[in-house]
């Protein structure tokens, strides 16, 4: 007679952000159980409103600290999770320069309650939010897990320092011999974009937005007069940088294919591995504003100016791996990325206010 397996527990932190929200909705989709906390530093409630309005079901919300450990171990201690997903993070590139003690104490040392208070609750299992941003720079555009690691600012460096704590704790598991060893799965996320399909969650910047996309819908908005593009002296086809353009839903449902796996025998026991979440292909800054436009019917007005410190001519991810391992791999192309940005706009102008 089959097994009928119950479907696992999951805490998601930092799950009323813009990425968090729309993986509690493929979540409960999938038919998980899930706890959500947030210390609402960079989020508002109203983003879980939403999920339950999309889902139908209620979420169960901590508004908590990642660093506040005895919150967390309560948490641990009142619901039986079995995976946890890590979004919680600050993530401006910019302020991270002006603050680097917040970036480096909010990340890494939060990583490292969350990762103590899992341990002594006995959960080993962790789909963390990495970034592409680790990547050092290549002369290969397409970057795989395997090149080296050079991060150039202090988000980057939190996102390097937890891959390496997270790799130092599978490897103390092998030397201490432990019974259950951690299984970690480090999604390096390329440029997540777009929005649930039914615009009631998204993503909603606070003041002006630092990234494309976003900057982009709120000038079709009417929000921001022009966009200003980093550049057109770079060595690609029009001159203007290139990036990987992923919709927020695929990326979302490579985590819940990563805690699949991580629940399975396929993913070695005291495993901790790197996986890229993108499409593999790049689109550059105007052809991103001409999709908006061909998309939407509004104009987008733009200026260049000059290039932005810190920036790659061109970065795309070799997304193979996710694919050999997870069996994931992205399915919405650039139209669905702008429409559904747009549904998302258009409809919450302001966004959650
Ligand atoms: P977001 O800011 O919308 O979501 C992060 C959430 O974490 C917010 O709700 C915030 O309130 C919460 N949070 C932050 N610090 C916390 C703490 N100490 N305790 C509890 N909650 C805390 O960002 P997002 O775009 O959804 O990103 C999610 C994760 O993915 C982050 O770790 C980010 O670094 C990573 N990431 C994002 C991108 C991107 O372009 N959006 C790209 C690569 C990686
Ligand atoms: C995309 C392209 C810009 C804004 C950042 C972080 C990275 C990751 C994702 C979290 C570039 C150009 C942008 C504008 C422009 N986040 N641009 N005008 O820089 O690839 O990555 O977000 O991990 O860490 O660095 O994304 O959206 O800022 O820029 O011309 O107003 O658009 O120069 O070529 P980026 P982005």
């Amino acid at each position: 007679m089959a097994k009928i397996m119950a479907k696992k527990k999951i805490l998601v932190t930092g799950g009323a952000g813009y990425i968090g929200s729309h993986a509690c909705v493929e979540l409960t989709q999938a038919g998980y159980e899930m706890v959500v906390v947030d210390n609402l530093s960079n989020s508002k409630t109203q983003s879980l409103v939403r999920v339950e309005q999309i889902t139908g079901k209620p979420v169960t919300f901590y508004q908590a600290d990642i660093r506040d450990k005895a919150a967390l171990t309560d948490i641990f201690v009142k619901e039986a999770i079995d995976t946890v997903i890590h979004f919680a993070g600050l993530k401006a590139v910019g302020e991270s320069c002006a603050k680097p003690q917040l970036y480096y104490h909010n990340n890494v040392y939060g990583t490292l309650v969350l990762t103590e208070v899992m341990a002594a609750a006995g959960v080993k299992q962790l789909v963390f939010s990495s970034s592409a941003t680790v990547y050092g720079e290549s002369t290969c555009p397409q970057y795989s897990e395997d090149f080296p690691l050079g991060p150039i600012n202090p988000y980057g460096r939190s996102k390097t320092m937890i891959e390496d704590i997270l790799r130092d704790l599978s490897r103390a598991d092998a030397i201490n011999q432990v019974q259950t060893p951690w299984k970690i799965a480090l999604l390096r996320y390329f440029n997540p974009i777009g929005a649930h399909a039914s615009g009631l969650i998204g993503e909603d910047p606070n003041g002006i937005p630092n990234n494309l996309m976003p900057y982009i819908a709120q000038v079709a908005v009417g929000k921001l007069k022009q966009v200003s593009v980093f550049g057109n002296d770079y060595p690609t086809p029009d001159g203007t940088g290139i990036r990987d353009y992923i919709h927020v839903v695929d990326l979302v449902k490579g985590h819940i294919k990563a805690i699949e796996i991580l629940d399975s025998d396929a993913f070695a026991a005291g495993a901790c591995k790197p996986y890229n979440l993108g499409t593999g292909r790049g689109y550059s800054v105007l052809e991103m504003i001409q999709a908006f436009e061909r998309v939407t019917g509004r104009t987008v007005n733009y200026q260049i100016v000059g290039r932005r410190a810190g920036d790659l001519a061109e970065c795309f991810a070799n997304p193979d791996l996710a694919f050999k391992e997870l069996g994931w791999k992205a399915e919405k192309n650039l139209d669905d990325m702008v429409a559904d940005t747009w549904n998302w706009q258009s409809n919450n102008p302001q966004g959650y206010e």
